[in-house]
């Protein structure tokens, strides 16, 4: 397993061919997924259930055949746990209740233990690492201030002014939350590596909307002390770190002891490669898999042979595959990758 082409390239080792997952991949999109789901229950119900969860985490591998499984769970699973109500409302997305709003609020939320409180997510790793001996299993969790923002918000926002005005007007407040999620999130992962992932994805997906100023002052730090934490008791398993329209951010993502920085499409690979020296994940356009297959492999090759100039490139989009994509795109993507990558090489 050390040596499959995900774990080399996030390493930062020349690979045969340029390896690919997606995010999302096992969701919507797939007919099989939603005869599982409707079988499960509620969206947080099929996360719950360790022998659905391990059978929907493997479809894509059949399906599509990429490269690694992603554990099917959700970054609202810990924070069920620490006493946050999570409810899925059609047409509004999540929400989160009660809202935190003060310093009690956040003395009143509990830390997850997850071999008691999280255990069915571990049981999920060990079914799933029984049946997937060729491939690795990539294991994730929300970062603090993605999370931080729906516990503040209540929900889905457009314009972060809860996180916002919380991290500039109330310190305390901000630093209480912020302080706990780094714990909660640090175990957590450590938690999913001691199970059995081959490496972790850190999802920061609203980093972006923040000023490079107000992320490395209040956000960079917890990150930072999350990351230094997993490679001390860790040292072995690579880090993704991940968020959408964050190219502003790079540069300080950089100084991340992470292996792999993701990447969305808006950020052009040689644009990132004068600012990291990472492995690179990334990038092509979800949308892109509603366009003609000649445009798709247009697109593919692009990104692959701008790939080659990264230390290690792992093929992925540059955010969650949308449920209308027709399931043979994402497959006729997985071949185009893996056969221009063998052909440019
Ligand atoms: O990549 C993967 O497949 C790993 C699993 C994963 C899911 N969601 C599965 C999922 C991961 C890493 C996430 C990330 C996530 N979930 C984020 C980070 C932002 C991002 O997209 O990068 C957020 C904010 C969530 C919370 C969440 N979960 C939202 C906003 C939604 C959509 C709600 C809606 O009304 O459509 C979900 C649902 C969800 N998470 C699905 C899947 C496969 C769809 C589940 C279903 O309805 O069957």
């Amino acid at each position: 397993m050390k040596d499959h082409p995900i774990l080399k390239a996030a390493r930062g080792e020349k690979t045969d061919y340029t390896p690919v997952w997606i995010m999302r991949q096992a969701g919507r999109y797939s007919a099989k997924y939603r005869e599982i789901r409707a079988k499960a229950g509620s969206f947080m119900d099929l996360c719950r259930n360790p022998e659905l969860a391990a059978e929907v985490t493997l479809l894509p591998i059949e399906e599509i055949g990429v490269d690694a499984a992603i554990l099917f769970s959700d970054i609202f699973v810990p924070v069920e746990k620490m006493g946050i109500n999570i409810e899925f409302v059609s047409g509004k997305g999540p929400v989160l209740s009660p809202v935190v709003r003060t310093v009690e609020d956040v003395k009143n939320l509990s830390i997850p233990v997850p071999e008691d409180d999280l255990s069915y997510v571990l049981e999920t790793i060990k079914i799933i690492k029984d049946h997937l001996t060729d491939r690795p299993l990539i294991g994730f969790s929300g970062a603090p201030f993605t999370l931080a923002s729906y516990i503040l918000e209540g929900g889905s926002t457009k314009d972060y002014r809860a996180a916002k005005t919380t991290m500039w007007n109330n310190s305390e407040l901000w630093q209480a939350l912020m302080d706990k999620l780094t714990v909660v999130v640090t175990e957590y992962l450590s938690s999913q590596i001691k199970a059995g992932v081959d490496l972790v994805q850190i999802f920061d997906s609203w980093m972006g909307v923040l000023s490079a100023e107000d992320y490395e002052k209040y956000v960079f730090p917890h990150t930072k002390k999350i990351v230094d934490i997993l490679k001390e008791r860790h040292p072995d398993t690579p880090i993704i770190h991940f968020g959408v329209n964050s190219s502003h951010l790079i540069e300080v993502n950089n100084l991340l002891d992470v292996d792999v920085i993701g990447l969305d499409w808006r950020t052009e690979i040689p644009f990132a490669l004068g600012r990291t020296d990472k492995s690179i994940q990334g990038n092509l356009d979800p949308v892109a898999l509603f366009a003609d297959e000649k445009v798709i492999e247009e697109k593919v090759r692009k990104i692959v042979i701008e790939g080659l100039r990264a230390r290690g490139h792992i093929f992925n989009l540059g955010h969650g595959i949308l449920p209308q994509t027709d399931p043979e795109k994402a497959k006729f993507l997985v071949e185009t990758v893996h056969r221009i990558s063998r052909e440019v090489r």
